[in-house]
């Protein structure tokens, strides 16, 4: 357990609250590139190339949410559910989701007569309950009937406890969901009228409560700490509230604040925002509470069971860190389908399909590739995304494991780094290992993580492509 005085708060400050990346990819979307239908058929290929056959992860994405919460970051659109041209906005989306399905299942689910495995399918958003009970049944069933899925495979949903009903639990169930993500967020009142998201402790225990029944044996809560209101009271309070409902995983994420990029978080009092110091006092109350409650810590900011896959995934080297936050399925090739869903294949490429419903609508009913920005990676950025993917997942970079995944000796390819190693060595972030490596310190390496991985990133003083400009990033810590 933490002890809250050890932390040395005047070198936190020095670095906290600095722009920095999350590093749910790398090289983060920023230094992605413009693609057009022939360059991304040549990043989807190489998923071709593998020494060895991948199994398959899907992302799904589904935008759509019925309220705007004005914090939020994510890709989604704001469709009334009572309106007639929503209904028919939603049920177009699905028909052409479906046929993106099919126009790539072929290439993607077979390699030269080889058949690829599902072991994983995520739904994301937006809020994929959005969906009617049918609509959940049509887009199952469309992907169930084109890919080959493993009968164990980790089946996930995001859902939001405002418009989720027993029903549809039962539904997602039947069909092989066996994972559920609910957004909580916070339990506060204040804070929850002031990001537009009332969700009253009652509801988020009910929805828990029917996804047991429905036999739901895996559930994550999304909590969010740094929001506007928030004071240390209010977030240990929360974290209690969470460890009551008994939640099997818990993603503690750090408020990403961006308003000049993100117009609904311009609505909320951002003077109201909790100062670095409480941030570091919430984060710590989180690890410390956690801890006893018998959580593991698992990389940047997740919390899990012993006995959750993630964790084992930590202790097998399987553990990924993405745009879905720490996942299973490092070992996987993941495609993405709908609108800004992205594909990854690791050390390999990254490409991401249209934004905009419309243009990915009009692309996938003309059959053209929907991909729209992508980048097929170095050897340089192979080699600091498994530097990274280890400092995030396992809080620490082994030289022997980077030399087994992508062939390099850590001391001299990142000799250049060496001086700056040697400061976070000297400020308490980092310990040198005894087999040559670095070992983030607890507490103050795990919370400053972002700081110690920028040291790792080849483009931060690069101007980005798409805007020509230096590009900026939420408050470190
Ligand atoms: C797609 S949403 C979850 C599903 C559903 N729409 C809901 O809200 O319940 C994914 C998660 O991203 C997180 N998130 C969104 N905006 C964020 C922000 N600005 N900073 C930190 N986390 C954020 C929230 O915790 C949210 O639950
Ligand atoms: S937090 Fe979830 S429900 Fe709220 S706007 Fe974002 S995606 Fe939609």
């Amino acid at each position: 357990m933490l002890e809250l005085q050890v932390i040395n708060r005047d070198t936190f400050s020095r670095y906290a609250g600095l722009s920095l990346p999350r590093h749910v990819a790398y090289p983060m979307p920023t230094w992605w590139h413009e693609v057009d239908a022939e360059a991304s058929s040549k990043l989807r290929a190489l998923s071709t190339c593998a020494p060895a056959l991948r199994d398959l992860s899907l992302y799904l994405h589904l935008p759509f949410c019925e309220k705007m919460c004005r914090f939020c970051a994510c890709n989604r659109t704001i469709v009334r559910k009572d309106s007639q041209s929503g209904a028919q906005r939603v049920s177009q989306y699905l028909d052409v989701l479906i046929k993106e399905l099919e126009l790539r299942a072929e290439d993607i689910g077979k390699i030269n007569s080889e058949r690829r495995i599902v072991r994983q399918i995520h739904w994301g958003g937006g809020t994929p309950t959005y969906l009617s009970c049918e609509q959940i049944q049509q887009l199952h069933g469309a992907t169930t009937a084109l890919f080959d899925i493993s009968p164990d495979a980790e089946i996930s949903i995001e859902v939001d406890p405002r418009v989720t009903t027993a029903e549809q639990l039962c539904v997602l169930r039947k069909c092989g969901f066996n994972r559920i993500s609910l957004g909580v967020q916070d339990f506060d009142k204040k804070v929850q009228e002031h990001i537009g998201r009332i969700q009253p402790f009652e509801m988020v225990k009910q929805t828990v409560a029917d996804a047991r029944q429905a036999g739901f044996t895996s559930i994550n809560f999304d909590l969010i700490y740094g929001l506007p209101l928030q004071t240390i009271q209010s977030v240990k309070s929360m974290i209690e509230k969470a460890i009551e409902l008994e939640p099997d995983r818990i993603a503690f994420y750090h408020y990403a604040q961006i308003p000049d990029r993100i117009a609904n978080q311009r609505g909320l009092d951002h003077t109201a925002l909790p100062d670095s110091d409480s941030k570091l006092t919430m984060m710590l109350e989180a690890t410390a509470r956690f801890g006893n409650a018998g959580y593991v810590y698992v990389g940047l900011d997740h919390f899990a069971k012993p006995d959750e896959m993630l964790v084992q995934a930590m202790h097998n080297g399987q553990i990924n860190r993405s745009f879905q936050g720490m996942t299973t399925g490092a070992e996987l090739d993941l495609f993405g389908f709908g609108c800004s869903a992205i594909s990854i294949l690791p050390r390999s490429m990254y490409l991401q399909n249209e934004h905009d419903i419309s243009a990915y609508t009009e692309k996938v009913l003309l059959g053209i590739d929907p991909a729209v920005r992508g980048k097929a990676l170095t050897k340089d950025d192979g080699v600091r995304q498994a530097a990274l993917m280890q400092l995030y997942c396992l809080a620490e970079i082994d030289p022997a494991r980077l030399q087994r995944e992508v062939g390099v000796d850590f001391a001299s390819y990142f000799a250049q780094e060496s001086s700056q190693i040697d400061r976070l060595v000297a400020d308490d972030l980092v310990e040198r290992t005894e087999l040559g490596g670095i070992r983030l310190t607890q507490p103050l390496g795990r919370v400053l993580m972002r700081n110690v991985a920028a040291v790792f990133d080849g483009y931060l003083d690069e101007d980005a492509p798409w805007t020509g400009m230096k590009q900026t990033f939420s408050a470190s810590a």
